[in-house]
């Protein structure tokens, strides 16, 4: 058993009061590379913003949980190093799918986990999000539920449509449950095609989808219920049309891809949305940095030379979300 706040970690409760009381919300990057992780540092530390690096199931799976665990201590030793004192880094489990995952992840020095039991009925939904609870406060690791579902693929769980969350049932979820935060499902979803082109209309000058709004009166009747209730948006990256089009000049075919337009995000962020989740747009800096590399260096093998500019432009990604987007940047309680 390893309590985070031996690895220097720290739980999302405290950054969420500041961020809904000052109108911001924290930047959810997930990460399965040390590259991605650095860029998530250098990011934070040169914004002074507090940040959650997220592993999903599939980071898992793929780099490793305990290698993953290790690269979270080192974000925090590596913050320290680029000049940072008291970096705020929470480490985060992605869309758990079991209390097994969840206490794994606590266990192993997670400072929050995600249970996400938005795929299953109502009641079973809010009684095992309760036992992760129950567990996880017991060494003041703080609870990300879901209610509501996402269009687009939750992971392993694929949900061809979307089900915006009920306000009528955040209180009784909340409460039964106990969680410290609540996904709701208000228009976003997973990955680099969230609208199809027939729900979107095409700005006439430029030719590019427009995707809808996102329903804000639902975000509002949540937070007329729960009042100062930490709300998160998954599915959250805004898919980049210059990464796009540098990907798909450089060999690549991703046709209409598209994501949720930033001025939407930089309004929720107002709101008690207070954490915005996002992963697609990293995966999209970083190949486009890397197709873009490899086709103008055809003789370069070495990982080193495509993974820098890889990671500076993950980097330029992250400061650009956190400065012109979220607004965290600033909002470390101590420099
Ligand atoms: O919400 C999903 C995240 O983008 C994680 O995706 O399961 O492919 O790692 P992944
Ligand atoms: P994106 O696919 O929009 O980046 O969403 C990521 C996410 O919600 C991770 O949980
Ligand atoms: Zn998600």
């Amino acid at each position: 058993m390893v309590n985070y706040k031996d690895l220097g970690l720290v739980n999302t409760r405290d950054m969420f009061a500041r961020a809904i009381a000052g109108g911001y919300a924290i930047p959810a990057f997930n990460f399965n590379t040390m590259e991605q992780m650095q860029a998530i540092v250098m990011a934070a530390v040169e914004t002074k913003s507090p940040v959650i690096m997220q592993v999903s199931k599939g980071a898992r799976n793929y780099a490793n949980a305990t290698i993953l665990r290790y690269m979270a201590e080192g974000a925090v030793a590596y913050a320290k190093e680029l000049g940072c004192e008291h970096p705020e880094i929470v480490l985060h489990l992605d869309h758990g799918d079991s209390f097994e995952i969840c206490k794994d992840c606590i266990d192993m020095g997670f400072s929050s986990v995600m249970f996400d039991g938005s795929s299953l009925p109502y009641e079973e939904n809010i009684a095992i999000t309760k036992k992760v609870v129950e567990y996880a406060h017991k060494y003041d690791v703080t609870v990300e539920a879901e209610l509501g579902v996402l269009a687009g693929v939750e992971d392993e769980v694929v949900a061809a449509e979307s089900h915006y969350t009920k306000p009528e049932e955040v209180i009784d979820f909340t409460t039964k449950s106990g969680c410290d935060s609540l996904a709701i499902s208000i228009g976003t979803s997973h990955g680099a095609y969230k609208f199809t082109p027939e729900q979107c209309t095409r700005d006439p000058k430029t030719g590019l989808l427009v995707p809808p709004p996102l329903a804000f009166d639902v975000l509002e009747e949540i937070e007329k219920k729960l009042p100062g209730f930490p709300i998160v948006l998954h599915g959250s990256s805004s898919v980049p049309q210059d990464e796009v089009a540098t990907i798909n000049a450089f060999g690549g075919k991703l046709p209409d891809a598209i994501g949720i337009p930033e001025d939407q995000l930089r309004k929720a962020a107002k709101s008690a949305v207070c954490k915005i989740n996002i992963d697609s747009d990293s995966r999209l800096a970083m190949t486009a940095a890397i197709r873009k590399h490899l086709a103008e260096h055809p003789d370069h093998f070495d990982p080193r030379q495509y993974l820098k500019p890889a990671r500076e432009n993950m980097k330029k990604m992250y400061i650009h979300k956190i400065v012109n987007v979220l607004g965290s940047d600033g909002k470390l309680a101590q420099c």
